[in-house]
């Protein structure tokens, strides 16, 4: 680890001083292409970086030791900051209170009502769902037609957590969630020099997805309140829980977490299976070992739970993607005090970025960091990647809690739709990765469709 020249700060580029624009400019220039920026730093700096903006102390982190630091051994004090929990600037102008937004006691008590959503025995009911929704979607799929693949993606996962999670039919709200979705990215990755109260276009587009996301959440609220059912569900969970007083979640914070969960729980998988058929497309002998696997476990039948333990390689397939693009690029945390993290003064408020892309591709831990290698996840060969080197879904007691609802759909998903379907990247389509809050295909993922089976697909339930 290069030791540094800065008063016992890690290395890293010049600082920024206090000007507003000087900030301003150093900030657009980040945006303008952050992989770029800081895959340059890593190399340049080491994997742990630091430099200050107008004085607050920024660190750039793509070290696995120092990652376990900060989100495992010192998760206590690191804790999120204003980026996630402000009301005026951070996530939690469209989360709210909820999960991905709140610390402390709040969090823990957030997290211990919503965790039996989560558990094995509930998610393994939820595989005939995920398969149903998919064979649905591609009964409208034609061979040789152009297929917007991100759009299908995003439309299928968020169908899939409505009725999972809120056993909703969630799909007239697909356009409204989609324009929230891009205004949410949008306006957590704009440079302003404008007050806060200035209602700029942007602004006032984010009022809307607001009460675009409140009308959508309020909806299943209100229904399920009426029919006063419990149905076992996440939503049922929120409305019936009760505190340590037998006090109930008011409307506003089950509608938070119910936001964070809607949002959270779709986009990211639809973009991890993004970059799969992406990565597939250009990776021709993996995809055949796919068929091959695919074709050979299930000879035609659609996938169910019990499946995915026979599909190893259709797992090291959506592993590798997310090593390469992971769908949530980059964390960040900021120290509620002072603190000493492998030898390195963080002094509170710092803003600490966790480069989980970076980290995925450092050439010092990975073989052919950039290849596309799925057998680099067969079990004799993975249990040489240190711990907390590969983190697509964080770490420690925030680690995400979707995690294996994630896994478990992404699989179902590749593998029903890779039965089917060859895709392929239609000639000249640019596909540019654009790291906002996930990594997505920033002008979309338009791709070839080409039927693998011959017979017509079994009518979906
Ligand atoms: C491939 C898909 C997914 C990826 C890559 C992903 C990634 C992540 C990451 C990296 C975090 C940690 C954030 C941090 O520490 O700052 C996180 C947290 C979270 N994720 Fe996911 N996620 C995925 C799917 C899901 C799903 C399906 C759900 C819910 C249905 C979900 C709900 C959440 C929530 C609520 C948190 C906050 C947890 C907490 O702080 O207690 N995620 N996710």
């Amino acid at each position: 680890m290069a030791r540094n020249t800065k008063n016992g700060f890690p290395p890293g580029p010049p600082n920024i001083g206090d000007g507003a624009i000087e900030q301003y400019l150093n900030y657009r220039s980040f945006l303008d292409d952050p992989l770029t920026r800081v895959s340059n730093w890593v190399a340049e700096y080491g994997d742990i970086m630091h430099y200050t903006v107008g004085g607050r102390h920024q660190y750039f982190i793509a070290n696995p030791e120092m990652i376990r630091e900060i989100l495992v051994r010192q998760a206590d004090i690191f804790i999120k900051g204003p980026e996630y929990t402000s009301a005026k600037a951070g996530l939690a102008r469209f989360m709210g209170r909820g999960l991905v937004t709140s610390n402390g006691a709040f969090w823990k008590r957030q997290r211990r009502l919503v965790q039996p959503a989560f558990h094995t025995g509930r998610i393994s009911a939820y595989a005939d769902t995920m398969v149903a929704y998919t064979l649905q979607r591609l009964a409208q799929w034609r061979s040789g037609a152009q297929i917007d693949v991100d759009k299908e993606m995003m439309e299928l996962t968020l169908m899939i957590v409505g009725r999972t999670l809120f056993d909703a039919d969630a799909s007239t709200t697909a356009n409204q969630v989609k324009k929230a979705v891009d205004v949410v990215q949008k306006a957590s990755n704009t440079a302003t020099l404008l007050p806060h109260w200035l209602p700029t276009p942007l602004r006032i587009r984010s009022r809307r997805a607001n009460a675009a996301l409140d009308k959508i959440v309020y909806g299943f609220i209100n229904e399920r309140r009426a029919s006063g059912e419990d149905r076992g569900d996440l939503l049922s969970m929120l409305l019936l829980s009760r505190d340590e007083d037998g006090a109930r979640m008011s409307d506003l914070e089950v509608r938070d977490e119910a936001v964070t969960l809607f949002l959270a729980g779709h986009e990211t998988t639809a973009n991890a299976l993004n970059w799969t058929f992406w990565l597939l497309a250009q990776n021709t002998e993996a995809e055949a070992r796919l068929y091959a696997e695919l074709d050979a476990v299930l000879a035609g039948a659609a996938p169910t739970f019990a499946d995915i333990r026979r599909l190893p390689y259709t797992e090291m397939v959506i592993k590798e993607a997310m090593r390469l693009m992971p769908p949530v690029w980059s964390i960040s945390r900021s120290p509620r005090e002072d603190t000493v993290a492998l030898g390195y003064p963080i002094p509170a408020r710092s803003s600490v970025q966790i480069c989980i892309y970076c980290v995925h591709r450092h050439p010092e831990i990975w073989q052919e960091p950039d290849a596309f290698l799925p057998e680099r996840w067969q079990a004799e060969r993975a249990s040489a990647i240190p711990r907390y080197a590969y983190i697509p879904f964080g770490a420690g007691p925030r680690v995400c809690i979707g995690n294996s609802f994630a896994m478990m759909e992404a699989t179902l998903l590749l593998a029903t739709i890779a039965q089917h379907f060859q895709l392929r990247l239609i000639p000249g389509a640019q596909i540019v990765p654009q790291p906002y809050i996930t990594m997505f295909p920033r002008d979309g993922l338009p791709m070839r469709a080409r039927r693998r089976v011959p017979a017509p697909l079994a009518a979906a339930g």
